[in-house]
């Protein structure tokens, strides 16, 4: 071979190798991976959560909170407070949702009652199959 043609081998390398270390990012942040972009579903024994009880979860890579309201039955909000993002808690005493970075209260539907918060908590989608709560 010659030089050349060598430098036009070595040009042709560099340049597929530049241009596939910037076309493969771009079409991975365009075409998401399927599984991720999929919502999942979960599914939680009604054992675990008694009458007037909540447990905290992570679903699709976001905080909620399943409560089992002692009239309504249950129901899953988002725990990301609306106003910047803290994560409320649950105050069984209160039957309230509060948040603790400023004081923002919702009831059980997830409704603000009083502080900053400028609208509801999001509900997570949840039906009750037989013994089982399912998420998603
Ligand atoms: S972040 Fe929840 S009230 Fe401000």
């Amino acid at each position: 071979m010659k030089r050349r043609g060598f430098l036009k081998l070595l040009l042709a390398l560099f340049g597929s190798t530049t241009l596939v270390s910037f076309a493969y990012p771009l079409i991975r942040f365009l075409a998401p991976p399927e599984e991720k972009a999929k919502a999942k579903q979960i599914g939680i024994k009604k054992s675990e959560i008694p009458s007037g009880e909540a447990k905290d979860i992570i679903f699709n890579n976001t905080p909620i909170i399943i409560i089992n309201r002692q009239d309504k039955g249950f129901i899953a909000l988002s725990r990301v407070c609306t106003h910047l993002g803290c994560l409320v808690e649950y105050d069984k005493a209160k039957k309230r949702l509060l948040c603790p970075c400023h004081a923002g209260t919702f009831d059980l539907e997830g409704n603000v009652i009083s502080g900053p918060p400028p609208k509801p908590l999001p509900k997570i989608p949840l039906g009750v199959e037989g013994e089982s709560v399912v998420i998603g």
